[in-house]
């Protein structure tokens, strides 16, 4: 049997459900999304007041000179502050500072025709000043409530600074590491990065955009961004609608639910269509059937980018073909300034659909209280005093701490025993500021940023002597640092070996074909565990990489991602062991660029591969490399261990009742995020392996053991189907629980 709600689904077809589902989350949602009637009059007031030309300047999103994130564009004479005083600018971005954002203010209330304020934008990506870790090592915390309140203190510091708007969450789902934007999103499962979504919603957002503490978010990038082929960035996405509904689209989804206040359109395309000129996208998918109430904006120049694309013959065309899909805003492109008037003085567009996108824009400039005071986000006192505060560092270093995943530890190398008389720190990522931060770190600090050389000297004081070289360069030839480097670790004690990729090899535009350790510092690890001391490795970087050589030759790797400010001193409080590592991979290592792209939820195939049989011929597989991930998703060490035991089912109701007995068998105190996983054996169209579909995070004790209950509602078990409907269909499940994707004890069921 069915929930009341699901039944309604299965009769009634998709756009029943969605409207149920849409009313339940609603009715919960704590976002203020409605605009107050009297706000509504003053809207449509200032409408009639507002000539065409003023308008469009709603519509218009520029760049100041605070920041550069995109190509330089054809539109020099555009300058911001002039086209601000014209009203021919309705937000800015790429600007902070409560003098420079109040400085711009002013020009729009004191100079411009109908003194309408300015939104103010930024990449607020993994906090503001205080840096957390990469959103993809974020995503490794499985710690919802930490993710959200970092974005709580990102949006506090950001606003303090005259910001108001972030170009965040991205919510991307990636299964292809060779694209440098999986460092910003929350890995490769649909159903965690739905549960993040909303978690980084709530947290930009808050109860209520007028709180001066809270940012608008902006859902991005709508939609598929994360499919480019080969991994390359910017590149074409071609999946079937199926793949679409059901692994893609979800988590923009989730966004919408939570109330997000902006929805950026991709670069790429899906199925020859770009998204900025999507009609079906923007229009009848987000507005009509979702139900988004907030605005559209283009990424960096998309408008312009149609006609590159090859559906626009040039970028007047290009406006045409946004404001008919249902793009409010053209962020940087002067796009619908140049062109509007005349596309509505040839009917191309109507004045309708130019008014109606206004409207969207000043509703979010009334949900954010810029009418009420546009300078409410200029306050100096905020800016002196909730900057980078000591409680948000504490937070930062515990969020480190909790991002960090432990890969390898044979033979308890970590955490670093006390008995250690000496240290040899070596790497090329061990003292660099910059690299901490990682990618997109916004107005990040970085002479306030604590490397891992610094965070383990923090750690040790004066008691135990620590010596550092670099060894090499992360990305060049050049071993001549190589004779010193030995030289250390050969008289320590210990030895940590800071390795990985630059910050700014993941992000926008960096992607990669080779994903092992770039330069020489496979060989630098080599001869340095060639000295036989105990080494412990530390990786930076911003996706998975494909460390099969290093995995082969260390006795302990910790991924620590780009940790942000408090980088040093988090990850020291793994390697003492003041902190037991408790993250988890939410993508899939794999061993080489070959197997790529590799995620746990696959299809079995026709001709699966067996790994009791790996060399069986006409199977799925490769002849020169397993199947199987180097660390599979989920995948996570303890300084203690955890046993599973105990799983049941219990499916009276409608719904679905999963017990698991979780034990810390080990030594040490622990955390363990216990993850349940579902697989629909036969379907009317073929179903993945495996499917997360919850997890609990649990801190057991040595010897400690609980029950851990799941609740799974049958609509939980439901697919989206060839003609878009989705639903579940009756027949045998089996319930995985484990401690990662690929090791689980498992039981099935038979549902009708
Ligand atoms: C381009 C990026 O794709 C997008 O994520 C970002 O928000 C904008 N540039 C603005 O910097």
């Amino acid at each position: 049997m069915l929930s009341d709600n699901f039944f309604s689904f299965k009769i009634a077809g998709l756009s029943f459900v969605l409207f149920v589902l849409c009313t339940s989350v609603i009715s919960q949602n704590i976002v203020r999304q409605n605009i107050s009637s009297s706000d509504r009059i003053k809207i449509e007031e200032l409408l009639k007041k507002m000539t065409i030309e003023e308008k469009i300047g709603q519509l218009s999103l520029f760049q100041s000179d605070g920041d550069i994130t995109g190509p330089a564009m054809n539109n020099n004479d555009n300058k911001y502050y002039k086209l601000i005083k014209e009203g021919k600018a309705g937000a800015i971005f790429n600007v902070y500072t409560v003098d420079n954002v109040r400085g711009l203010q002013k020009i729009a209330i004191e100079e411009s025709h109908l003194k309408i304020p300015l939104i103010f934008g930024y990449d607020v990506i993994h906090g503001h000043r205080t840096i957390f870790p990469i959103p993809l090592g974020q995503s490794c915390s499985w710690d919802l409530k930490a993710i959200e309140e970092s974005e709580q203190i990102a949006a506090m510091e950001a606003t303090a600074e005259g910001l108001n708007w972030t170009f965040a969450p991205m919510v991307d789902i990636a299964r292809d590491p060779r694209w440098g934007r999986v460092a910003e999103g929350a890995g490769e499962d649909t159903w965690l990065g739905c549960k993040i979504a909303e978690a980084r919603v709530h947290g930009f957002q808050g109860k209520d955009l007028k709180d001066p503490h809270t940012l608008l978010a902006c859902a991005k990038h709508f939609a598929a961004y994360g499919a480019p082929q080969a991994g390359r960035d910017y590149n074409t996405v071609d999946i079937s609608q199926v793949s679409l509904y059901e692994w893609y689209l979800p988590p923009y989804k989730a966004c919408v639910d939570a109330g997000v206040g902006s929805v950026m359109t991709s670069f790429n395309e899906i199925a020859g269509v770009p998204s900025t000129s999507n009609k079906w996208l923007l229009t009848d998918l987000l507005r009509k059937s979702w139900g988004f109430k907030g605005f559209v904006v283009t990424d960096y120049g998309a408008i312009n980018e149609l006609v590159n694309h090859g559906v626009a013959t040039d970028e007047k065309q290009a406006a045409g073909l946004a404001l008919n899909a249902g793009v409010d805003m053209d962020m940087q492109g002067s796009t619908y300034l140049n062109s509007l008037t005349d596309l509505l003085k040839e009917k191309k567009v109507t004045l309708k659909q130019i008014d109606d996108a206004v409207r969207v824009v000043l509703e979010a400039k009334f949900k954010l209280g810029l009418f009420d005071d546009p300078y409410r986000y200029c306050k100096k006192e905020r800016q002196e005093k909730e900057l980078m505060t000591v409680e948000s560092q504490a937070f930062a270093r515990k969020f480190v701490a909790r991002s960090c995943v432990l890969l390898k530890n044979d033979n308890q190398t970590l955490p670093i025993p006390a008995t250690v008389k000496s240290i040899a720190v070596i790497g090329p990522l061990a003292d660099s500021k910059r690299d901490m931060l990682g990618n997109w770190a916004a107005a990040g600090e970085l002479e306030k940023c604590v490397t891992l050389l610094e965070g383990i000297r923090n750690h040790v004081g004066k008691d135990i002597p620590i010596v550092y070289e670099k060894g090499c360069n992360t990305n060049d030839l050049d071993k001549s640092g190589f004779d010193k480097a030995l030289k250390i670790a050969s008289s320590a004690d210990y030895v940590i070996l800071a390795l990985g990729e630059e910050g700014e090899m993941t992000g926008e535009a960096s992607s990669r074909t080779d994903l092992d350790l770039p330069g020489v510092q496979n060989e630098l690890a080599e001869q340095v565990i060639g000295t036989g001391k105990p080494v412990a490795v530390v990786l930076f970087n911003g996706r998975p990489l494909t460390i099969t050589k290093l995995n082969n030759m260390a006795p302990a790797i910790l991924e620590s991602w780009f940790g942000g400010t408090q980088a040093g001193n988090g990850i020291s409080d793994i390697l003492f062991g003041e902190v037991n590592p408790a993250g988890k991979l939410t993508m899939t290592f794999p061993r080489n660029v070959g197997q790529i792209p590799l995620f746990y939820n696959a299809k079995n195939t026709g001709r699966p591969y067996n790994p009791k049989t790996p060399d069986e011929k006409y199977v799925s597989r490769y002849i020169d490399v397993t199947n199987d991930p180097l660390y599979p998703f989920g995948f996570g060490l303890s300084y203690t261990t955890f046993a599973y035991s105990g799983l049941t089912v219990d499916t009276t109701g409608n719904k679905l009742t999963i017990r698991v007995t979780v034990k810390n068998t080990g030594t040490r105190d622990g955390e363990e995020v216990a993850q349940l996983y579902v697989q629909d054996k036969v379907g009317s169209i073929t179903r993945p392996v495996k499917e997360l579909k919850g997890f609990k995070k649990v801190m057991l004790k040595t010897d400690e053991t609980a029950v851990l209950t799941f609740s799974l509602g049958k609509d939980d078990l439901a697919f989206y189907h060839p003609d878009l409907k989705k639903y579940w269909e009756p027949g045998e499940f089996i319930i995985y629980i484990g401690t990662n994707s690929k090791e689980t004890i498992s039981t099935s069921v038979f549902l009708n």
